[in-house]
This record gives C-alpha cells, sequence and structure tokens, in this order.
C-alpha cells in the first residue's frame, strides 16, 4: 500500500480556486484504489509569516473546516496539524544537518520570497528542510505537487539521499506525483484566482457577501440587447467549472441570442454556486460555530500520526547515536 501524504498551507480561508484546484482533486486521490493519505495543515511553515495566534488558530481551523466540509475520511486517512507532533522540530534539526547551505541558497522560492518580503527570516530560508521532514518523518512514497513544488521535493530526495548515503538506509524517499490537470479557476478579474491578487471568491461567506462578490466579476460593457461572446466572459469562465452540461448550453445560448445582461449571468452563476455547495457551506459553517469538533478531529489524526512519526524518528536517532534516555 503507497502512502501519498501532502501539506496545505494555512495562510487563510480556502478560496474557490483553492477548492477546485487543490481540496477536491486530493481528496479524490485519496480515495483511489489502495491508498492511504497522510494530509497535514502546514501550520508551523506559516510562522515564517503569520505571528499572530488568533490568525493562525483561525486560519488552522478555517482550512480543517473545508476539509472536513468536503467530505474527506478521516477514519481511513490521517488528517493532522503539523504542530501537534512536536518530533517534527527535533527531525528538522537532524535533516539541516544533512543539507547543503548553497541548495537552499538558490531555491527559486527562497529567492524569490527574500526579493519580495520585508520580513527575510532563517525560517524561510529553512523551510525546504522543514518541508522534507514533514515528507520523510512519515515514510510518505508519494507526494502530489504543483509544479511550483517540484524544487522543494528535488530538495527532500537529496536530504533523505544524502542521510541514507552517510549513515546507512533509513529514510524512505519520496516521488513527486504532478498534477498536470488541475483546473484553472479564474478570478474576478479574469486571472488565476489567488488569495494574493486580490480575485478570489469564498464560497463560505453569507449569501448576501457572496453574491456581492460575484456581482464584482469584470466584465466587458455590452449592453443588455447585444449578442455575447461566452468564451472570452468571466462569468462563464466560473459557471462552465460548476455546470451540468445541459446549464452550460443553456446560458451559452442566452450569450449569443443577446437579450440578457452580464447582471443576469451573475445571478444564474451566484445560484450555482450556492446549490452546487448547499451541504459544505451548512456543514462549514456548522463546524466553525463548534471548533472544539474540529480539534477532536485533528487530535484523532495526529495521535494516528505521531505513532508513524515516532517510529521513523527512533530510527533515525538510533542511526545518530541518540541513544540517551531522552531518547
Ligand atoms: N510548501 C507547500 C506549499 O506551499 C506546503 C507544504 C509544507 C507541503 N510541507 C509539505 C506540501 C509537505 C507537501 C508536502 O503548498
Amino acid at each position: 500500500m503507497a502512502r501519498i501524504l501532502t501539506g496545505i498551507q494555512s495562510t487563510g480561508i480556502p478560496h474557490l480556486g483553492n477548492i477546485l484546484g487543490a481540496v477536491r482533486p486530493a481528496i479524490r486521490m485519496a480515495d483511489e484504489g489502495s491508498n492511504e493519505a497522510f494530509i497535514f495543515i502546514a501550520d508551523l511553515h506559516s510562522l515564517t509569516t503569520i505571528k499572530n495566534a488568533e490568525e493562525r488558530i483561525h486560519n488552522v481551523h478555517a482550512v480543517a473546516a473545508t476539509w472536513l466540509a468536503f467530505g474527506l475520511d478521516t477514519e481511513r486517512h490521517t488528517f493532522y496539524r503539523q504542530s501537534d507532533i512536536r518530533e517534527i522540530g527535533e527531525f528538522t534539526w537532524y535533516m539541516s544537518c544533512f543539507t547543503p547551505y548553497p541548495m537552499l541558497a538558490n531555491a527559486h522560492s527562497f529567492k524569490d520570497k527574500s526579493d519580495r518580503l520585508s520580513d527575510v527570516n532563517a525560517g524561510l530560508f529553512n523551510y525546504p528542510v522543514l518541508m522534507a521532514s514533514d515528507i520523510m518523518m512519515y515514510d510518505a512514497d508519494y507526494v502530489p505537487v504543483g509544479k511550483d513544488q517540484l524544487q522543494h521535493l528535488e530538495i527532500t530526495r537529496d536530504i533523505g539521499q544524502a542521510f541514507n548515503r552517510q549513515v546507512g538506509e533509513t529514510l524512505v524517499i519520496p516521488e513527486a506525483k504532478v498534477q498536470e490537470n488541475t483546473k484553472l479557476v479564474p478570478g474576478i478579474d479574469g486571472q488565476k484566482m489567488s488569495k494574493s491578487y486580490g480575485n478570489a471568491i469564498n464560497i463560505f461567506e453569507s449569501d448576501k457577501a457572496l453574491r456581492k462578490r460575484v456581482m464584482k466579476i469584470v466584465t466587458d460593457s455590452k449592453d443588455v440587447d447585444e449578442p455575447k461572446d461566452p468564451d472570452t466572459c468571466n462569468v462563464f469562465a466560473i459557471y462552465k467549472l460548476l455546470a451540468s452540461p445541459e446549464q452550460e448550453s443553456a446560458l451559452r445560448d442566452r450569450y449569443i441570442k443577446g437579450g440578457m445582461g452580464y447582471g443576469h449571468a451573475k445571478q444564474e452563476l451566484y445560484e450555482l454556486i450556492c446549490s452546487s455547495f448547499e451541504k459544505e457551506r451548512a456543514r462549514y459553517a456548522e463546524l466553525m460555530a463548534n471548533p472544539e469538533q474540529i480539534e477532536q478531529e485533528l487530535k484523532k489524526g495526529a495521535d494516528k500520526a505521531r505513532i508513524v512519526g515516532r517510529e521513523v524518528i527512533g530510527r533515525v536517532r538510533s542511526k545518530l547515536g541518540y541513544v540517551g534516555a531522552g531518547a
């Protein structure tokens, strides 16, 4: 049985792009065949940028509630919060001593962030070592990643191979599973939906706020009577991602015929979002109102993850000669 593992950033409430591009495909992949998935919320990585405790807790809960609302099976899989397994800090130290300094200094994502951010801390620099530890402390075989994370996977493999070469076969060397066909979800301005572009649609907002957001989608200024091109319209692009083939072709016809304003198309989209995610929005609201339920789920996951993590770190300690009473 293969173990797939993935870490989720906890820097904000997951938006429609995250849900269609990451959450749903990951849940589908986890449930395929006889896979067993470890899915965790990377709240230690979030410390590189977020220092506020309430914000961190809120983000973790929002991410956890999203995955739970979308039906992640926490009996079959292991769903946990990174910081709940304290051994990860120790493991990261061991890994860092097998990591060549220049490899981190040359990592794209570090260079990019250190050019962009005002707070360039050593955590940002060590980010890939913590990520390598996230993966190898749980003996993961496969890590589904977007292209932007491929270099981090190469770094992980390099660290693992250096460790195995220098102290003997110990760590499972993971393989990246590149997600090629992830859906590109446009934001309200037509660019890729991203929190940092300020163009995201948050489906968990109230009906009123959600509708207001959908009404802000950028369109051209054709008036009601004119025929419109669905294939260049941001409203239609998002509609298409959620619609059945019948719904899609019905709205397409109305664009082409003319006589329908963009306000109307937006209303259709708003209603489709509400009906598509009715269950998930209700479940999310229920969980966010009962954070102890979320904590219970995370504790269940941490208890399972810890067993594996302790076994692997035990192997590493004994290979390195850390065999004292504290081990
Ligand atoms: N760096 C990943 C991202 O930005 C999140 C992450 C942290 C991760 N640790 C991981 C992903 C381990 C996969 C495996 O999306």
